[in-house]
C-alpha cells in the first residue's frame, strides 16, 4: 500500500469512528444546541437547586461534594444544607441518590446511571435534548417514550413543568418497501405550570450544573490558562530582547 493510500485510508477511518460516535450519541434525531452559560453563576445555582429537587432521587453524582459545589457556586455552609443537601449530613459528602440503585434496578428495568461524568459521555446538547423530549406513548410501561432515547425506562419526572406532549411522525415508504419514519415535530397535549420558554431555561440551568459537575475545575482551569499564556508572550517578549542583547556586536 503506497503511503498516500494509507494516509487515505487511516482518514476513512477516523471519519467512520467519528460518525459512528456521533450517531450513538443522538441517534439520526437533530439536537438542538444547548446554549449554556458556564460562567453563569446564577444559572448553575438554580440548576442545582433542580437537580438536588427532580433528579437527585433517583441518580447520584458520586464524584462531586457539597463543599466544591458551595465554593465554586458562592454558597454559605448554611445556603448549603438549607438548599441543597436533603440527603447528606456533612459538606464532604458526595450526592447520593435517595434511592438504593437494586431497587432502582428493579422498578425501572435499569438502574439510573450516576450523573457525574453524563454531560461529558454524551454531551450537553444530548441531555437538553432528551430532558426537553418525553412525549406520550401508551404502549411504554412509564406512558412516554423519548424522542433522543426510543424506549427508555425513565419516566417524564418533569410533567408537572413541561406538561404532557405527542411526537408527530410521518412515515415514507420507499420503493423496496422499507419504511423510513421522519419526526415532524411536538404537539403540547396538557399545559404544564410552565411555557416552553421557562421550561427551556429550567433545563438549559440543569444541564449546565451538569456540565459543571462534570468538570468542577474548568474555570480554575480556564484562568490559571490565561496566566500561562500571558507568562508565554511576556517570555518571549524577554527572550527576543534578550537575544538581541546577546547578538548585538556579532555582525
Ligand atoms: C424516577 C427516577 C428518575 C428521576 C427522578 C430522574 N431520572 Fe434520569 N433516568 C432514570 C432511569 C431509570 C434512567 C435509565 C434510562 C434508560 O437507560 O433507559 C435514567 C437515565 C437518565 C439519563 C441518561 C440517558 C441516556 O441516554 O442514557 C439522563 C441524562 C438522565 N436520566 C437525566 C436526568 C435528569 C437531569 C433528571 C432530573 C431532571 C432525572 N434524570 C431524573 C430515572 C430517573
Amino acid at each position: 500500500m503506497t503511503k498516500c493510500k494509507k494516509i487515505a485510508s487511516l482518514m476513512t477511518l477516523s471519519a467512520c469512528l467519528f460518525a459512528s460516535q456521533a450517531m450513538a450519541a443522538g441517534g439520526s434525531v437533530h439536537l438542538e444546541p444547548a446554549e449554556i452559560d458556564p460562567d453563569n453563576v446564577s444559572s448553575l445555582q438554580r440548576g442545582a437547586r433542580n437537580f438536588m429537587n427532580y433528579c437527585s432521587g433517583c441518580h447520584s453524582a458520586q464524584y462531586v461534594r457539597f463543599n466544591t459545589i458551595g465554593k465554586s457556586l458562592g454558597l454559605s455552609e448554611e445556603q448549603l444544607v438549607d438548599n441543597l443537601m436533603f440527603n447528606a449530613d456533612k459538606t464532604f459528602e458526595t450526592i447520593k441518590s435517595s434511592m438504593p440503585p437494586a431497587d432502582a434496578a428493579r422498578w425501572y428495568g435499569k438502574a439510573p446511571p450516576d450523573m457525574s461524568l453524563m454531560a461529558r459521555a454524551k454531551g450537553t446538547d444530548y441531555v437538553y435534548n432528551f430532558l426537553k423530549g418525553f412525549y406520550v406513548s401508551p404502549e411504554s410501561p412509564t406512558g412516554v417514550d423519548n424522542l433522543v432515547l426510543a424506549g427508555t425506562s425513565m419516566p417524564h419526572v418533569l410533567w408537572e413543568l413541561q406538561g404532557f406532549q405527542a411526537a408527530n411522525f410521518e412515515h415514507h415508504e420507499n420503493e423496496d418497501g422499507s419504511v423510513t419514519t421522519t419526526f415532524e415535530g411536538f404537539e403540547q397535549l396538557s399545559p404544564g405550570s410552565m411555557d416552553a420558554e421557562d421550561y427551556d431555561d429550567f433545563v438549559r440551568d440543569t444541564v449546565n450544573f451538569l456540565a459543571y459537575i462534570a468538570e468542577p475545575i474548568r474555570s480554575d482551569r480556564r484562568k490559571l490558562g490565561v496566566w500561562v499564556i500571558m507568562f508565554l508572550i511576556f517570555f518571549f517578549i524577554l527572550s527576543v530582547q534578550l537575544k538581541k542583547q546577546i547578538w548585538k556586536d556579532v555582525k
